[in-house]
């Protein structure tokens, strides 16, 4: 069995607000598999953006970060300096961000941004260009070596998403960190990136960690799932111990949910009834027990703990130890 390349180990993120310190992320453990694809779900303000963020060090001032390690390629990341995490997001980690305007500079041309971000390796200005050309020609953009004068005004929201896949995939990372990649994009340029993402990663042989509101391309693209809920994860499986299997009524809440499992219109979406706890404050007991469904009275009290179901899949929640599981 070869190690994880990144093992993420009790992460907790919060963050300092005028109302008390907000806890976002709490005791997050999971590994990610060398050239595996890891989907994080679970409803906004679950603090998805917050845990992959975390790995990489992207935080807002006011947040605290603790973890008993974020171990990547057996180095601990929270033990490196500033300047040492920088090189190493140029060049073995990589982000993709849900708005690609966002990540491209609109005042320089896509081969002047794409060969500033070659700048560790030791290739001349000709060469850097050529591979940028060749990854853009890889992403699907027509004329890639002309198109490398224009700005990024000039292609289309679909396009620009491509350029940032593939700027993330010119120094070839062993992984890639997708926060939300293809929300801002329609249908169908969804499952054009969906597939294209799934492509590259077969033939690069990159692990991703994927955050996505849409369980359909979660569905499409992942290998296993991670389910947070209010800061916790609750449950994490493969992809089909999820799907067809999961165990926590929060889980299976957000898919009886998804717009895809739906076979009769009712007429309106169907959400999951009431809200997330308050973070700032939070209640004892189960995270989930406001809203579950199938809530026991000791669930109020207890706090479940990870109870494994298979090799792989495992839930945080008290039907399981019960044999309640319906
Ligand atoms: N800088 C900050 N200061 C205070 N609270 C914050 C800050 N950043 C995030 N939060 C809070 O942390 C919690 C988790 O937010 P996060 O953005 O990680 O959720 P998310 O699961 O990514 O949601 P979405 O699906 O909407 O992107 C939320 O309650 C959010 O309001
Ligand atoms: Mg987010």
């Amino acid at each position: 069995m070869t190690d994880p390349l990144l093992q993420i180990k009790n992460l907790s993120v919060d963050f300092a607000t005028d109302q008390g310190q907000l806890h976002a992320v709490r005791n997050a453990s999971f590994n990610v598999g060398q050239g595996k694809i890891i989907g994080l779900v679970g409803e906004s303000g679950c603090g998805k953006s917050t845990l992959a963020s975390a790995v990489i060090r992207l935080m807002d001032d006011n947040a605290t970060v603790r973890a008993d390690g974020i171990v990547f390629e057996k180095e601990n990341l929270m033990d490196l300096s500033s300047e040492k995490m920088r090189a190493m997001l140029g060049e073995k980690i990589s982000m993709i961000f849900q708005n690609p305007m966002t990540a491209l500079n609109p005042v320089l041309s896509i081969g002047t941004q794409m060969t500033d971000i070659q700048h560790r390796k030791k290739l001349s200005r000709a060469q850097k260009r050529e591979a940028a050309a060749a990854m853009l020609g890889k992403v699907g953009i027509p004329d890639p070596l002309e198109r490398l004068a224009q700005f990024p005004h000039e292609f289309s929201g679909g396009m620009r998403q491509r350029i940032c896949i593939a700027m993330a995939l010119l120094s070839r990372p062993a992984l890639i960190i997708a926060d939300e990649p293809t929300t801002a994009l329609d249908v169908t340029m969804e499952a054009q990136i969906v597939h294209l993402l799934k492509e590259l990663q077969q033939e690069m042989g990159c692990a991703i960690i994927c955050v996505s509101h849409h369980l359909g391309m979660i569905a499409e693209l992942c290998h296993e799932v991670v389910v947070m809920y209010a800061g916790q994860i609750i449950e994490q499986g493969e992809i089909r111990d999820i799907f067809k299997s999961a165990a926590h009524p929060y889980t299976r809440c957000l898919l009886a949910c998804d717009p895809a499992n739906i076979k009769e219109s009712p007429g309106h979406l169907p959400t999951i009834k009431g809200e997330i706890p308050n973070l700032i404050q939070l209640p004892q007991g189960c995270i989930f027990y406001d809203r579950c469904p199938e809530r026991l009275d000791l669930c109020a009290e207890r706090s479940p703990v990870p109870e494994p179901l298979k090799k792989g899949h495992w839930a945080a929640c008290h039907l399981i130890s019960k044999g309640r599981l319906s």
